[in-house]
């Protein structure tokens, strides 16, 4: 694989030559792209020996020790040529103008034009590291599905004691290679995704629905999509955008969002079914709006039908995801609903946790009765381990036969 290894400027920029030297072991080629800073504690040369490559230190031909451009569009290619970008140490300010976008030199304006996997590894004084700037764009980062490579606690260059220290190259490569691994790992396959509340009419004006900001559902849609399969996306009313690449299907009610899935289930190979449905509905909707009046307004609601009870039944092959909101008992209840509804795995979260946050906090129960237990990450983490676990299932269910 081509891994473009960027470098920032920071003490921990000498380890980033052992990172280069592993990632070479590992069979990978490396173009190692240095900022300005980083050049002023590690020379150029040191990478490029351990690599066989030149280093490329600017965007522009001057700022560029030996003649490594080609032309001026270099960033573009490089981008398009690297499977993946791993940025080691990743200085508090190259963490900022990549969560804002900001593309001021080489690394900065190639992050923007690259599309493929981001592995972070931060490194910096312990004061920097807890800044709210510097933990909300780590928020943001993360949120885009790049895997961050925590520091380390210990002595600071600073003298400082505390988080801040680059992680050690191996766990660093090892997270290269995760990425590199999710990558391709979905090609060929159709995730058909729900999420968000659905809404049901009471009248012209009123309706009755689940609290859900459709968050979950649209990072598994975006994890899915990152690595390489087809998505279609079916989504009851959110304010969210929906991840390029995606087919986005809107819909409002229980019924119509069963049409759209039971219409496009035929394609699909994996289903996750995120959405709050609304468990009940009016049948019988007045054309009018109600008047308001001080008398009291009773309503008969009849239950929507179980879209994924229904799927359980006529899945095939085909690997189910449910989700489960509950307030208590919350493996027992995710076991249960696993079983009733015939599905593979069962996403569990409090209640309390979930609703509108970006992180959460989940438990998968899988259909061969393993329980797993997530520490709190964002979303689109959890979307990321969601489809590991699930992959993993489907070939311990495939070995089963
Ligand atoms: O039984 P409960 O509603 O808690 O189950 C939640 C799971 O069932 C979610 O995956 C949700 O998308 C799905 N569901 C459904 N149709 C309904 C209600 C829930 O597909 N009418």
């Amino acid at each position: 694989m081509n891994v473009a290894l960027g470098v920032g400027g920071g003490i921990a920029a000498y380890k980033a030559a052992e990172l280069a030297r592993l990632l070479m072991e590992h069979g990978h080629s490396v173009q190692v792209v240095m900022t300005r800073a980083a050049q002023e504690f590690v020379r150029p040369l040191t990478f490029a020996a351990l690599t066989g490559r030149k280093v490329i230190t600017g965007l522009f031909p001057g700022e560029n020790a030996a003649d490594t451009l080609d032309s001026a569009t270099e960033h573009i290619r490089v981008a398009q040529e690297s499977a993946l970008l791993v940025v080691a140490p990743a200085t508090a300010d190259l963490l900022a103008k990549f969560a804002h976008g900001i593309a001021d030199d080489f690394l900065t304006t190639m992050y923007l034009a690259f599309t493929g996997p981001v592995v972070l590894a931060p490194a910096m004084n312990s004061n920097m590291w807890r800044h709210e700037a510097t933990q909300r764009n780590l928020d943001t980062l993360r949120g885009r599905g790049h895997i961050v490579v925590e520091p380390e606690e210990g002595p600071l260059a600073c003298g400082m004691v505390g988080p801040g220290r680059l992680a050690d190259p191996a766990r660093i490569a090892e997270a290269v290679n995760t990425a590199i691994a999710r990558t391709r790992d979905l090609e060929g396959e159709c995730v058909l995704v729900t999420a968000g509340p659905t809404q049901e009419p009471l009248d012209p004006v009123r309706f009755i629905s689940n609290r859900s900001s459709g968050k979950m559902g649209y990072a598994i849609a975006a994890a899915a999509l990152a690595r390489g399969a087809r998505v279609i996306l079916v989504s009851g009313p959110v304010h969210l955008t929906p991840p390029a690449g995606a087919e986005l299907i809107r819909v409002e009610t229980a019924a119509e969002m069963r049409r759209a899935v039971l219409e496009r289930l035929p394609e699909a190979t994996i289903v996750v079914k995120a959405a709050a449905v609304a468990d009940y509905y009016l049948a019988q909707v007045p054309s009018q709006k109600r008047k308001k009046s001080a008398a009291r307004w009773s309503l008969e609601l009849d239950p929507t039908p179980d879209i994924l009870a229904e799927l359980g039944q006529i899945k095939g092959d085909r690997l189910l995801v449910g989700f489960a909101a509950e307030t208590e008992n919350l493996v027992a209840e995710a076991r249960r609903k696993l079983q009733a509804k015939n599905c593979d795995m069962l996403v569990a979260n409090r209640v309390e946790e979930a609703f509108g946050a970006d992180d959460n906090e989940i438990t998968l129960v899988l259909r061969t009765g393993e329980v797993i237990e997530l520490p709190r990450a964002s979303k689109r983490e959890l979307a990321d381990k969601i489809f590991d676990y699930l992959l993993q299932l489907r070939l311990s269910l495939h070995a089963a036969r």
